[in-house]
């Protein structure tokens, strides 16, 4: 007999409104009803939510054949176009994954350090100096200009200076709180009537609007990057114009213009985000602060840093959860979930297990070094899992160092507020509630090692006689 997981009986309503603190409410579910647990929000299918790395591994086993990710995420971000590899399933998906994973991964991105820390660099020379100021809008800026420059490959040409202003506007008008809230029924509706087009005040009009200048100039990039054949080019663009898939087919302007803004869309605030909440924790942590600036100031290692990252995604996940369509009943925990219901593995959840990361509240890099770091990493699910794991995770990953590391070298930073900054949902992620106040002072002077005096190389003792 069907035995459906345990959850509230509260109507949808009730239970939406809970999302507005949608951590604490999740975890209250979990104590009330276990790590299987199922919710009915209004306007999606009902939901069965997951909150260990194993339970999450039954729901990713059913990603080869029968899990579907991007038909719940297409309403959200129509302007992504048809060919997003966020927003496809089936094999359309698969041969974009083929196609773009290589050009985000490994020897791709291998040249990319030095650009980043650069352009971070730039930023950080613009902070403010003794005074509170948002750290989160300068972590915005600073991955904007990094995936207009590593992705789009935009030069300091006219052209490039266009795609870069109509790039700003496209994400200010299609992350507006105001196209959010509209229901996606209306949002559908809006974009197709042509009076509500004509309205320019409405949210619906400006993103469709600053999508059309964004398609314009892509085309005539996309056009003039074809004709160039640059064969050296190591940006994301240069490199999908060059792939082929299995059948030796290239990608399509359309396709490739759709990955772009694909690109944009799930890179650019998660990264800025990832960021942000990292210093908010270092700045809260001034033990961890002291350990990472000591690792900085010394430039050999990055293994603290590389836990420092790794610490502040699992403490506070950028997404909560990620879920998946189901196109076939799932078995999961000892329960059956009907075809047509959604699995979420609840990020915000997982990464709190108690049972893999003992005093989870803490602010502990240590646990993904030594002993603990296998069992620690096995759980550590910031980036999602199975066949849609995210694509971008090392380039992200990559950025977050680099420019953690360019900011400790820079200036030192504290709270304007030394109490936490709360988890505040935006959109589907998960955003600090005052953007990260600090107050940032140029970096002392580093302590220097005192000088040996010089030796000759061949006969020392000769050296210590001299003078
Ligand atoms: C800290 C930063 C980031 C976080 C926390 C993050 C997290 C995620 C998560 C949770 C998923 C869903 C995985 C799943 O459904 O199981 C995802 C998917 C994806 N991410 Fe990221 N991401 C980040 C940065 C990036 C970057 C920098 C890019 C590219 C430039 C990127 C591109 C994508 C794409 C294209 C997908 C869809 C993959 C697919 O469905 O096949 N992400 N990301």
């Amino acid at each position: 007999m069907l035995r459906l997981p345990p959850g509230s009986r509260q109507p949808a309503f009730l239970q939406t409104l809970h999302m507005r603190d949608p951590v604490r409410y999740f975890e209250t579910l979990r104590r009330r009803y276990g790590p299987v647990f199922r919710m009915k929000l209004l306007g999606f299918p009902p939901q069965v939510v997951v909150s260990t790395a194993e339970l999450a591994a039954e729901i990713y086993r059913m990603d080869g054949d029968g899990n579907r990710a991007g038909a719940l995420r297409a309403g959200y971000v129509p302007w992504v176009g048809q060919h997003s590899l966020l927003t496809n399933d089936g094999e359309e998906w698969w041969r974009h994954r083929k196609l773009l994973s290589p050009t985000l991964h490994g020897r791709s991105i291998a040249n990319y350090p030095e650009l980043i820390a650069e352009i971070a660099a730039k930023d950080i020379g613009t902070w403010p100096l003794g005074r509170p100021f948002t750290l989160r809008e300068h972590m915005q800026a600073i991955t904007l200009e990094v995936i207009l420059r590593l992705v789009f490959g935009v030069r300091d040409t006219e052209q490039g200076a266009r795609l870069r202003a109509g790039l700003i506007d496209l994400s200010k008008a299609t992350g507006s709180a105001a196209l959010f809230l509209t229901p996606a029924r209306l949002r559908a509706w809006a974009q197709r009537s042509p009076l509500a087009m004509r309205l320019p005040f409405l949210p619906t009009t400006r993103a469709a609007q600053a999508v059309e200048t964004v398609d314009h100039i892509l085309f005539a990039e996309i056009a003039r990057r074809r004709a160039e054949e640059d064969a050296d080019a190591d940006d994301v663009l240069g490199r999908l114009l060059r792939a082929r898939d299995d059948q030796g087919r290239p990608l399509s302007d359309q396709e490739i213009r759709d990955e772009l803004l694909t690109l944009l869309e799930a890179g650019l605030e998660t990264t800025a985000t990832g960021l942000s909440w990292t210093f908010e924790r270092l700045m809260r942590n001034p033990r961890v602060l002291a350990r990472l600036q000591e690792e900085v100031e010394q430039g050999e290692d990055d293994t603290y840093l590389d836990a420092v990252v790794k610490e502040a995604l699992r403490s506070r996940p950028v997404i909560f959860g990620m879920g998946r369509l189901l196109d076939k009943p799932l078995r999961v925990g000892g329960f059956e979930v009907p075809a047509g219901w959604v699995a979420i593995p609840m990020f915000s959840l997982i990464l709190q297990d108690r049972a893999v990361y003992p005093d989870a509240g803490e602010f502990r890099p240590e646990r993904f070094l030594g002993e603990g770091a296998k069992a620690a990493q096995k759980s550590f699910l910031p980036f999602g899992g199975g066949r849609r794991y995210c694509v971008g995770a090392q380039l992200a990953t990559l950025e977050m160092k680099i420019i953690t590391r360019e900011v400790l070298r820079h200036v030192h930073l504290a709270p304007a507020d030394p109490a936490p900054e709360a988890q505040r949902m935006w959109h589907a992620t998960l955003i600090p509630g005052k953007q990260v106040v600090a107050v940032a002072r140029k970096q002392p002077p580093k302590r220097r090692a005192p000088v040996q005096e010089a030796k000759c190389p061949v006969h020392p003792a000769l050296s210590d006689d001299a003078g």
